[in-house]
């Protein structure tokens, strides 16, 4: 299902960006890093390239965007609105995947959500109906993401379409992610919520990257 594509990840220069490039690099995906500095992309790219050679380059947002079949979002909040604007254009009739969580330093272990419900449905919002905005790995850390093994946690997959969710399911189960269909996109609000509180307990409890996990055998239904 992922033979073939590639995938753009705006903001893979960070610490997530950087993990989801890995694990898709570890699947044989193509990868394009997008920043808002070309050179860092690149600087990024050729890093990941000296490990997985041959699919992985650096380009600023706009370019890395109109590259790719499917657009990750991984950016903090602040740069949320700026980092979709860049790209607005280029990523109409694509897929958009946006792990974005609207944590606001200091208070970063308080849930505080956006009036529009969560930042997925802002970037739906933003980008308009010409983009189908999947959400998703808001509850998985970087460190489990780029680790190589499999982590010991789910991710919940909100989006408007089932068949869109599918696709990034398909994705994230190719690298041996459990990954589930969570309902629509305003769902999202769950799942960004939840990343406060397991940052709290990261803390409260020392845990290096707490995760969820959905209990329960799925049968034919
Ligand atoms: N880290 C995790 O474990 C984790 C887990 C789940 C969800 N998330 C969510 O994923 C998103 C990315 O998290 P992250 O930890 O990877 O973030 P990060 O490392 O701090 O930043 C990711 C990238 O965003 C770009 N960026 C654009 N505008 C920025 C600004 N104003 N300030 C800082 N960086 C900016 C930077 O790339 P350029 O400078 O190259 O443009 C940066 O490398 C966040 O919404 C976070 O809540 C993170």
């Amino acid at each position: 299902m992922s033979a073939g594509k590639t995938v753009a990840v705006l903001g893979g220069t960070g610490d997530l960006g950087n993990a989801l490039a890995r694990f898709l690099l570890r699947q044989g995906v193509a990868v394009v890093i997008g920043s808002r500095a070309a050179e860092r992309a690149q600087r990024t790219a050729a890093e990941l390239a000296a490990i997985f050679p041959g699919r992985v380059s650096g380009e600023s947002l706009a370019n890395a965007a109109a590259r790719a079949d499917i657009v990750a979002v991984t950016v903090p909040y602040t740069a949320h609105q700026t980092t979709l604007e860049a790209v607005r254009d280029v990523v109409q009739g694509k897929l958009v995947l946006d792990a974005t969580v609207p944590l606001r330093p200091p208070k970063v272990l308080r849930v505080q959500l956006p009036a529009a419900g969560c930042a997925a449905v802002e970037a739906q919002q933003l980008l308009g109906d010409g983009v189908r905005v999947v959400a998703a790995l808001h509850n998985i850390a970087a460190t489990h993401l780029a680790a190589g093994t499999v982590p010991d946690c789910d991710v919940l997959v909100t989006g408007d379409k089932e068949v869109d969710r599918q696709v990034i399911i398909d994705l994230l189960q190719a690298g041996g992610l459990r990954a589930w269909h969570a309902g629509p996109l305003a769902n999202s609000a769950a799942a960004e919520a939840l990343t406060s509180i397991l940052i709290g307990i990261n803390k409260r409890y020392g845990i290096d990257g707490a995760g969820i996990r959905i209990t329960g055998e799925p049968r034919p239904v």
